[in-house]
């Protein structure tokens, strides 16, 4: 069973190169196959999720040719079939984008109910609200969302909640419906924007995305394109936790600085010395951190996939912290982990009460998910004495070579397959 293994209390120094943003990466492989000319995506992440994406785009029929790690080229033109296999829906969550993409360019579409992190109730209720306004027949059968329409036509929704999944899986489905398409309450987040901008390079017609309306006027067809995704604005988040919890030095390289000013200016608020270049983000760990109060809020607010790292580096911060995560239900399950290495925080409700602790003590804990995952892993990296942190699979959905990114920043970390290796790992790094 493979963990990554480490040996706490290095500071990080050094810079690390951000790669793509996973989740604009997971809506632009859904979008690619609603042309059939040719679509070159740069920046691809290698992440567990985006390579899920593509062997479900193949599966289905699309040409899938890997130029190089970070680089595919789409053909949609050979698609067979307008049905999802479960296999591939159960490991990701964003498989609901072939629902968008797939009704948006077929107007039929059969996918299941999708999977992913467990961090609670996942509802798509507002995505089928979406489809269902377009004129949709949107039904769910045996855990199966079949969605239909004899012609899609443009229409006014407004999104009870701000949702990212609902915001993108309503743009696809819309961009080549009858008329225009008006999107009230969308979400706002980097990478919604950069579906949109992919969509438009390929002949869309969107506009205000990043606003609190987005206008979309149907087109006839959609062609080909050539499309970096933008930088990954989680990954570069959490490196820049990693300097913070560890008082180490880490730029962050590669980066939209803006994308990052909720978590620069917390980090900031810490106490961290936080430095903008054009496209880095330096920071600088203090001995002395203090506390503060963060509420995860759909961007520009402080993001709820940051909500683990910064709950870590402020349980090695001084004074009480409160952390409110106002998006999902569950997402506080790692804190039971942290507590085994000397974390000392109190859940209530949707709040953490996080009171400071001078330092974690090594300890063997398991990722719950994603984010909480690599959180854990920061921990292992701030504490005294050797962690392992099993159940590196969700780690590995959503972080490139997060071991070997972390070795070259100095951390003293590894991924072992087993207890054998781990055991080695221990005797070379004493
Ligand atoms: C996306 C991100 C995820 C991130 C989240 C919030 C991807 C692949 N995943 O997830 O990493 O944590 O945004 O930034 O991009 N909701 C409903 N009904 C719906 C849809 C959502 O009630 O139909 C609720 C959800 O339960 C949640 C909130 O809306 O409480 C926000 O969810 P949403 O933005 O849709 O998250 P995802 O798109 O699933």
């Amino acid at each position: 069973m493979s963990q990554y293994i480490m040996k706490g209390g290095i500071p990080l120094v050094g810079e690390v190169e951000i790669g793509g943003a996973k989740n604009a990466a997971l809506g632009i492989l859904a979008a690619g196959l609603m042309t059939d000319e040719d679509v070159l995506i740069e920046n691809l992440p290698d992440v567990r999720d985006t390579n899920v994406m593509l062997d479900a785009l193949a599966e289905i029929g699309a040409s899938v040719e890997r130029i190089d790690r970070h680089t595919v080229r789409l053909n949609g033109s050979s698609i067979r079939q307008i049905s999802v296999d479960d296999e591939f829906i159960r490991k990701i969550r964003a498989s609901y984008y072939f629902l968008g993409a797939l009704l948006g360019k077929y107007k039929s579409a059969q996918v299941p109910l999708p999977g992913g992190c467990n961090i609670g109730s996942r509802p798509i209720d507002l995505h089928i609200k979406g489809f269902r306004a377009l004129g949709a027949d949107v039904k769910i059968e045996n855990g199966i969302v079949y969605a239909h329409a004899i012609d899609l036509v443009g229409s006014h929704i407004y999104l009870d909640q701000v949702s990212v999944g609902a915001t993108i899986n309503i743009m696809m489905a819309a961009v080549m419906a009858d008329g225009e398409t008006i999107i009230e309450n969308p979400a706002k987040e980097p990478h919604v924007v950069d579906v949109a901008n992919f969509l438009n390079s390929m002949g869309a017609n969107i506009k205000g995305t990043g606003t609190d309306v987005i206008r979309i006027r149907g087109v006839r067809h959609l062609h080909g394109t050539e499309y970096s995704i933008i930088p990954d604005q989680i990954e570069a988040g959490t490196y820049m936790c990693a300097a913070a919890v560890t008082r180490g030095d880490v730029t962050v390289e590669n980066v939209i600085p803006k994308h990052l000013e909720a978590i620069s200016s917390k980090l900031a608020e810490l106490g961290c010395e936080v430095r903008e270049f054009d496209e880095a983000v330096r920071v600088v760990g203090r001995s002395r951190q203090f506390h503060t109060n963060i509420k995860t809020l759909p961007y520009p607010g402080f993001p709820t996939d940051m909500q683990p790292q910064i709950t870590v580096t402020l349980a090695l911060a001084e004074g009480t912290s409160i952390v409110t995560e106002s998006i999902f239900e569950n997402r506080f399950r790692y804190v039971d982990e942290l507590a085994r290495m000397g974390g000392n925080i109190r859940v209530e409700g949707n709040s953490a009460i996080i009171t400071g602790v001078k330092k974690f003590l090594g300890a063997e804990v398991s990722a719950p998910d994603l984010r909480a995952g690599a959180a854990l892993v920061l921990a292992g990296l701030a504490a005294d004495g050797y962690t392992t942190v099993d159940e590196i699979g969700y780690i590995q959905r959503g972080y490139e070579a997060f071991d070997e990114k972390l070795r070259h920043l100095g951390a003293c970390i590894e991924l072992v397959d087993d207890e054998r290796e781990a055991q080695k790992f221990r005797l070379r790094v004493v």
